[in-house]
């Protein structure tokens, strides 16, 4: 099984993925990092490391969405992993990718996702709205936002005295415990 790993800023959990793959806890093969951002840690990591990758973006490619299938395809990548990844995904990948297009997304899931809720917004918005548990969300990428089917979640409680800051180095530590879980659980070669 090769998955490719989109990715759009630190790449912390291109890492954590990597580093399960080479451990042996998910049989499957990182064939391709993709980021819209030459200057992402994830390009960084990806380029240090020896590994596949592209930068694909609207001033790169006269038609990214096309060259991000072409690119895809000739990597023969089975699976499509966002991490971190900013950009709307093309109808096109959807369709081309079903149900083969997982994304991480760092809070509990209807309740705190949807347009506009990335990143620290969605540690904000936990800790405005009081709750108890918080916790990084697995989901199948649909046409909707945040709104495909959860594959994995784990709760994180936030602590009183919690910021920002705070909640997001506990949750992205969570994070990167489930995600390559959740994919050698579904996708992985001996899944
Ligand atoms: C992660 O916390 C991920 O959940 C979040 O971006 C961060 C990327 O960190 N993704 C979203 O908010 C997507 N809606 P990383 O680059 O260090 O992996």
């Amino acid at each position: 099984m090769n998955f490719a790993v989109f990715a759009s800023g630190r790449g912390s959990n291109l890492r954590a993925l990597h580093a399960a793959q080479r451990r042996g806890d998910l049989p499957a093969r990182l064939a391709l990092v993709l980021s819209n951002n030459s200057k992402s840690g994830a390009l960084e990591y990806a380029r240090a490391e020896g590994l596949a990758w592209l930068h694909l973006s609207g001033k790169t490619h006269a038609d990214p969405d096309a060259a991000m299938l072409e690119a895809l395809r000739a990597h023969a990548i089975d699976l499509v992993v966002l991490a971190g990844y900013m950009k709307r995904i093309p109808d096109a990948l959807i369709e081309a990718y079903p149900g083969r297009i997982l994304n991480v997304h760092p809070g509990p899931l209807p309740r705190f996702g949807g347009h506009g809720m990335f990143g620290q917004h969605v540690h904000a918005a936990v800790l405005e709205s009081g709750v108890d548990l918080a916790g990084p969300t697995v989901h199948v990428v649909t046409g909707d936002y945040d709104e495909g089917p959860i594959l994995g979640h784990t709760p994180v409680p936030v602590l009183a005295d919690d910021d920002i800051a705070s909640l997001e180095r506990r949750v992205q530590a969570a994070e990167h415990d489930l995600y390559w879980r959740v994919i050698a659980q579904h996708f992985g070669d001996a899944g």
